[in-house]
């Protein structure tokens, strides 16, 4: 159907343009041709298609083909700058005994009209071996000149060039209007009758005539008549900066320009480079190759509307297939937020992670593979492309965007926007530079950690106040289920950034969610909730007392190279503590940069994270509020002992403002598994 219709739209096209661009067009409903002659405006056939009497043509059809003509000259073809009429031949014969026999003169008057000989175009050309010829012309002065060909032989006449032995050449002055020629003979044809019985003289195009002496034959002038005389014109009578101070009467249209005659009796008109056309008429001039712009143009809309048409409903397949429709009811039963979000198109993403380039991966884990991107305003970010998306995947992947577009926090990594379109589902975050924590507690491998205690102590602190944040200060409270180091990234200036919100849960107390799928990574398991299903904040909150004891030690949370007593990091620290053993596990370093008060504080504060009974588990904001009291503590704040138990007061640094996001994300190496061996053996060992 799209195709029928753009062929005929180009044929159409191709038809209109090829007379614009030749410029053969007429005024509207004029005849465009007499006989085999195209006649284009400015002249025209009949008063009303020609710009002034001087161009109406009389269209004579007792002729078959018809013939144009101006006043009684035929013209053999109109362009828009010169006129080819028909020649006139002037002659004259003799006999063998020397009678002149046809004598014809040849006239051409043009005074009057616009029009002029062209001097430049026109020759006149005289022929025969005894023959003379007086032309004279007339404009503002009258004029004569003439030629002589005088030769004795047939043999000295050679065809093919007009030399004098034949032949001779004159040219005409310039702005000539009348042309007048008369044959004679000096000696009557006598000595030279056998071959050459007859004298011609006409002027014509030059170059157009080939000589050759079998036309001195009596009745051969018919191929002589075939050389056309070119004729100037111009268009009104002025020169073109006064024709231009009347626009109602100026004759050059659109895109053109004007041009005064070679023979200075008026202008004309030509359209301006890059464009052809008929420039006597509106909107004529077109730039070249407009037609095959059009094509060019046509045909590949006709491919990217059909290539488009395709794309846009593989879009919308993997939209609905990405969960599209998840998501938009997510996004109306949470308002707000939600608006924040950018829905990314899947160009805008290949483009900033050039095509997916190798070289942009910035990690790989279970979710999926990350890219470092860049965005047309130069922002970087860190784009994830999510891995074969299963049903329940599926819902974690909305979750997670759900849940990161409610969420502004300044160590919480944030989400920019997500792209539904493309096979795989994309999430972009901002860019976080510094990886994570887990590679940097992990980096040491014989040499020391580069990180201080200071800097853990507030790293611990921002993690604390992030996920007690989502605990309480968020909107809708969400438990993350999936703390660790590996999810806490850091950016330049090692500020921490919770990241991986794939297996977080908003409203915990909704029964529903009590799900039997036990989630979270080997080593950060909550215990309680491993075996009774029930999620609460504080399964976050033994999370978070891993990380702690990762930050103290620097050891993994799962090592299966350590006896296997220690191989659960959690229980090992807490068997460490209560055997009064735990400064052979800190980090080596630890205890003389920091405060062993505050060290000491740290590990009972982990140790509470990590009890075993859920309910006596401080709470997130407590620890929160407790490490950021600590480090208060590091620059002058005070302690408070109650019931052995150290209290800390100090501010408590929520930071409800968004940080420019011009930071990154995630190596979300999250898994969902069941081990409970090791559960059990970390419960048992604990007990
Ligand atoms: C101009 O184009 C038309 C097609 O519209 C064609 O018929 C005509 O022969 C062309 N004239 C010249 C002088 O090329
Ligand atoms: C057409 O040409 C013929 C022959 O030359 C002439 O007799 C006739 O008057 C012409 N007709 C017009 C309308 O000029
Ligand atoms: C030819 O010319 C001669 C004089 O030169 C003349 O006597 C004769 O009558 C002429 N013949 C004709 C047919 O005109
Ligand atoms: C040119 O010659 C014609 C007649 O031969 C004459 O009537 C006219 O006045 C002349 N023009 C000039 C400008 O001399
Ligand atoms: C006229 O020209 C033809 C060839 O163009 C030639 O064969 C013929 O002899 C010529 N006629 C005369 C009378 O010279
Ligand atoms: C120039 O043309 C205008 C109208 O076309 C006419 O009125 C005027 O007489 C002409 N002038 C000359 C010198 O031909
Ligand atoms: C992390 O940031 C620190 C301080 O800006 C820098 O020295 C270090 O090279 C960075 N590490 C990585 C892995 O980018």
């Amino acid at each position: 159907m799209r195709l029928e219709l753009l062929l005929f739209l180009v044929s159409w096209l191709m038809v209109e343009s090829a007379g614009a661009i030749n410029g053969t067009e007429t005024l509207p409903g004029c005849q465009q041709k007499c006989g085999n002659v195209e006649v284009p405006y400015p002249f025209g056939i009949g008063a009303k298609c020609s710009i002034a009497t001087w161009a109406n043509i009389n269209c004579n059809t007792t002729f078959n083909p018809p013939k144009p003509f101006i006043g009684g000259l035929e013209v053999v073809q109109f362009s828009l700058d010169q006129v080819r009429i028909r020649n006139h031949v002037a002659v004259s014969c003799y006999n063998q005994f020397g009678n002149q026999t046809d004598q014809i003169f040849a006239w051409i008057n043009l005074i009057g009209t616009p029009y002029t000989f062209s001097f430049t175009k026109n020759v006149v050309t005289v022929l025969g071996c005894d023959t003379t010829v007086l032309t004279r012309g007339s404009q503002d002065f009258n004029y004569t000149s003439g030629c002589i060909s005088i030769c004795d032989k047939r043999e000295y006449v050679i065809d093919g060039t007009c030399s004098g032995l034949g032949c001779c050449e004159t040219s005409i002055p310039k702005g000539m209007q009348e042309f007048y020629a008369l044959v004679s003979s000096l000696f009557s044809h006598a000595k030279v009758w056998s071959f050459d019985p007859c004298g011609y003289a006409f002027l014509g195009e030059k170059d157009m005539y080939s000589f050759k002496a079998s036309d001195f034959g009596y009745s051969n002038s018919s191929r002589l008549r075939d050389i056309p005389v070119v004729l100037n014109f111009a268009v009104g009578n002025q020169t073109c900066k006064h024709a231009k101070q009347n626009p109602a009467t100026f004759a050059c249209k659109d895109n053109s320009y004007c041009y005064d005659s070679v023979d200075g009796n008026g202008y004309l008109c030509s359209c301006r480079k890059g464009y052809e056309g008929n420039p006597y008429l509106k909107k004529s001039c077109q730039g070249l190759g407009f037609g095959f712009l059009f094509l060019l143009v046509g045909g590949s809309w006709l491919y990217f509307s059909i290539k488009k048409r395709k794309l846009i409903q593989l879009k919308e397949k993997f939209f609905q297939k990405n969960g599209g429709l998840l998501l938009k009811q997510q996004i109306s039963s949470h308002e707000g937020g939600v608006e924040l979000t950018k829905i990314f198109t899947a160009e805008e993403l290949k483009l900033a992670t050039n095509n997916y380039d190798q070289g942009r991966i910035l990690g790989q884990g279970g979710y999926g593979t990350v890219y470092k991107g860049v965005l047309p305003d130069l922002r970087i970010v860190a784009i994830k492309k999510s891995k074969v998306v299963d049903k329940s995947q599926l819902s974690q992947f909305i979750n997670e965007v759900v849940i990161l577009t409610q969420i502004n926090h300044r160590n919480v990594v944030k989400l920019l926007g997500c792209c539904l379109e493309s096979e795989l589902p994309l999430l972009v975050y901002e860019f976080v530079s510094n990886g994570t924590l887990s590679q940097l507690l992990q980096k040491k491998s014989g040499t020391m950690s580069s990180l201080s205690w200071e800097d853990r102590l507030r790293i611990g602190a921002e993690i604390a106040g992030a996920v007690s944040y989502l605990h309480s200060a968020a909107s809708i409270p969400i438990i993350h289920r999936d703390v660790k180091s590996a999810n806490i990234l850091l950016d330049d200036n090692y500020i921490a950034k919770v990241a991986d919100f794939g297996a977080s849960r908003l409203n915990p107390l909704d029964e529903s969610q009590i799900s039997t799928l036990v989630q979270g990574t080997m080593g950060y398991l909550d215990p309680e909730y491993f075996h009774t299903g029930q999620l609460t904040e504080k399964s976050d909150v033994y999370s978070f007392g891993v990380v702690l004891a990762e930050l103290l030690t620097g050891e993994k949370p799962l090592c299966f190279v350590r006896p296997i007593e220690q191989r659960n990091l959690a229980t090992y620290f807490l068997l460490s503590m209560k055997e009064d053993s735990l400064f052979e596990l800190l980090e080596a370093g630890i205890i003389n940069e920091g405060k062993e008060e505050q060290v000491l504080a740290v590990a009972e504060l982990a140790k509470r994270c990590l009890n075993l009974k859920g309910e006596e588990r401080p709470s997130m904001k407590e620890v929160a509020a407790e490490l950021e009291g600590l480090r208060g503590f590091v620059r002058h704040t005070w302690v408070q002992k109650i019931n052995g138990e150290s209290r800390i007061m100090g501010p408590e640094n929520v930071d409800l403002y968004a940080i420019p996001s011009d930071a990154y994300d995630i190596n979300g190496a999250s898994g969902q598994y069941s081990l409970e061996k090791e559960m059990i053996r970390s419960m048992n060992v604990s007990r």
